[in-house]
Parts: structure tokens; C-alpha cells; sequence
């Protein structure tokens, strides 16, 4: 027996015009989801096929009044830069959780560069000084582009975008691109990583996830008060960062503890267990509350939750609209 199955390209997402709002409300919804404990999400596993790549699968059941399922096949290849190809890469499923069939499978990449947006934006409406005016966005790829445009929802006084980034015209493209979404900001593009976050409220990271990370971003460069967000492990921020606040958070503690007790990541300095201010589930629960003093720090790996959350929005507005080409299974 067949069955029906929506197929939607990048460019049927890019025409849904969803935007980050929308987006960051139902990533906050699955987060509170976790919290409340109406979730099943395992933490994300992978295989890696050549050095500091992955592929991971990423399932999740939101369950509560949400009821939605999926699981996330994404690559993320670092050398694919060299190749002009994309660094992520992937299919999202969508699935019934009545009957376990699929519903519609999905550019992994779209969905994982709003989401992953959408929850740095998330964690800021939560502990971001809502007055920040300089933002440094450290790695000006799409996750430095989709942080940015978050920041933006919350934080309406940018005045200084900071940009940093080594790779010969990256910092070229992505004022081009990021520039007419902030006009009244003045982008300024730094020789270095300290000269970019040396006078930053908030300081995103978005460089390659590599499995000997330089983490070359000190405590001593940032100022007192600042948010400071990593969307790439552990690759940019030294431990001294993460160590020195007393409300380090994580997307998800048991996706963060489980990925570190592998050995691999967050090693040497990141915080274990008995120094997780809390996760993102907890304080979008309610469960505890936000901070907006001092250093504020948080690993925000990526969990699957978001991507069912994000997929459901766009597979139901697909629906309504018509979009996408139904295939058979
Ligand atoms: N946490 C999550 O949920 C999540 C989701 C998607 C991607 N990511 C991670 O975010 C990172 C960026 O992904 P992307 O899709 O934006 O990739 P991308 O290739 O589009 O961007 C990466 C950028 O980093 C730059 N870069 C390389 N080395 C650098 C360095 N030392 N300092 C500063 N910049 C440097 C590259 O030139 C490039 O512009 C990757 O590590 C990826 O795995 C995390």
C-alpha cells in the first residue's frame, strides 16, 4: 500500500515567509514542553565519516496538547566551504504519531538554520539586557546570519554590529546580506576576535564545530556584563567563559552531560553537572528564572525539538496554502 507524502524543497520553505517570530514562539513552545516533562527526545547521536564531520539523527515525540513527532538526518561537513557547498545539510521527517507514517519530508538545512536562530533568541528573551546595543557575531556564515536577525526581535536598540571572520570575503557578504536587515546599525568588521568582542553586550559564536577546539575567546577580553551565546560547542569560547558564571545554561542538560561524558566535547574546563544554572526546558517551563546581570553564558548545541516544532509550523502552513508536491511512498 502507498501513501502520501509532502515534499517541500528549500525554495517551497523560502515561500512560506515564515519569520523569525513566528519561529521563536514555537521553539520557546517545545522548550516548554521539555520542561514540563511532556517530551521524548534522547540526546542526538552521530556517526563521523571524516575528520570533524558529523551526521546525526535527532528524533523527538512533543507530546501534551502539541502531539507532533520527527527525526532530523543532518551533516555537518566543515570542508564543504572549500567546495562552495553548504556546511549543513539534511532531511527533516515528519511523522504521525498515531499511525507512524510519514507526513512530509523537508530540507534539513532550512529548518536547521531558522531554528537554531530562533533558540539563540530564546535564550536571549530570557537573559539578555533588553537595552544591549552592540552585538559581535563571531563566524559570518548562515548561523551568524540567522543569530543576528533573533537579536534583532529582542534586543530594538542595536546600534554596532561587530563581525569577525578570517575566510577571505565572508565579512564582504554578510553585510551585504545582514546590512538592509539593520539599518540603522553601523556594521563594523574586525581584523581579530578580540578587537570584535572587547566592547559587546552580546557575543554569538558561529565557527566550525572541530573536535580539538582553539577556543579562542578569553573572559578577560569581555566586558562585565555581557551574553555571551555559543551555537558552535565548544569550539570558540574558552572554558574560562563558561566556568566564571554562575548561571551557565544549556538547550538541554541531558543532551549537554551526555554529549560531554563521551569524551569528546566540552572537556578540560567546561562545566559538568553540578554547574548547570539550568537548561532552557526549565526556565521556558517556568521553573526557574532568567538572569540579566553579569556574565551570562550558554552552550546552545542544537536539540530535536526545535526541529519538530519548526517543521509542524511549516508543514501545517504548507497545507493550508498548498504548497509543496505530494509524492508516494
Ligand atoms: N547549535 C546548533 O543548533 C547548530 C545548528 C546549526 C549549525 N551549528 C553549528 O554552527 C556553526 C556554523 O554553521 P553554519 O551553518 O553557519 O556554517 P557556515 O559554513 O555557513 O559558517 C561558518 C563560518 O565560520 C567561519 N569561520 C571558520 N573558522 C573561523 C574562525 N576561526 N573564526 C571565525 N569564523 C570562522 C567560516 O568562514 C564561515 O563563514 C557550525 O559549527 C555548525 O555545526 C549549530
Amino acid at each position: 500500500m502507498s501513501f502520501d507524502v509532502l515534499w517541500l524543497s528549500r525554495a517551497d520553505l523560502d515561500s512560506l515567509g515564515l519569520g523569525m517570530p513566528a519561529i521563536m514562539d514555537a521553539v520557546e513552545q517545545g522548550f516548554a514542553c521539555l520542561g514540563r516533562g511532556e517530551a521524548e527526545m534522547p540526546a542526538k547521536i552521530g556517526i563521523h565519516p571524516r575528520h570533524d564531520c558529523f551526521i546525526h539523527a535527532m528524533p523527538c515525540w512533543i507530546g501534551g496538547a502539541v502531539d507532533r513527532c520527527g527525526i532530523k538526518c543532518v551533516s555537518g561537513y566543515p570542508p564543504n566551504q572549500k567546495k562552495g557547498l553548504p556546511y549543513i545539510t539534511g532531511v527533516m521527517v515528519l511523522i504521525d504519531p498515531e499511525t507512524g507514517l510519514t507526513q512530509a519530508v523537508m530540507d534539513a538545512g532550512w529548518v536547521t538554520a531558522w531554528r537554531t536562530g530562533a533558540a539563540s533568541g530564546v535564550y536571549a528573551k530570557h537573559f539578555g539586557d533588553p537595552n544591549s546595543e552592540v552585538v559581535s557575531v563571531i563566524g559570518l556564515g548562515v548561523q551568524g546570519r540567522v543569530n543576528l536577525l533573533a537579536f534583532k526581535e529582542v534586543f530594538p536598540k542595536i546600534k554596532q554590529v561587530r563581525c569577525f571572520d578570517p575566510v577571505a570575503g565572508q565579512p564582504e557578504r554578510f553585510l551585504k546580506d545582514m546590512g538592509p536587515t539593520l539599518p540603522k546599525a553601523e556594521f563594523v568588521v574586525c581584523a581579530d576576535a578580540k578587537s570584535c568582542v572587547v566592547d559587546a553586550d552580546v557575543v554569538v559564536t558561529c565557527t566550525p564545530i572541530v573536535e580539538k577546539p582553539e577556543r579562542f575567546v578569553h573572559r578577560a577580553w569581555l566586558k562585565e556584563k555581557v551574553l555571551a551565546v555559543s551555537v558552535d560547542y565548544d569550539s570558540a569560547f574558552a572554558e574560562d567563559v563558561m566556568a566564571a558564571t554562575p548561571c551557565f545554561v544549556c538547550d538541554n542538560a541531558n543532551q549537554y552531560l551526555w554529549t560531554r561524558d563521551q569524551g569528546v566535547y566540552f572537556q578540560n574546563g567546561y562545566p559538568d553537572k553540578t554547574a548547570v544554572y539550568a537548561d532552557m526546558g526549565q526556565i521556558c517551563a517556568g521553573k526557574k528564572p532568567g538572569v540579566r546581570d553579569g556574565l551570562r553564558a550558554a552552550v546552545l548545541m542544537g536539540i530535536a525539538s526545535h526541529d519538530v516544532m519548526t517543521a509542524s509550523l511549516a508543514f501545517d502552513l504548507a497545507r493550508a496554502k498548498g504548497l509543496g508536491s505530494v509524492v508516494q511512498l
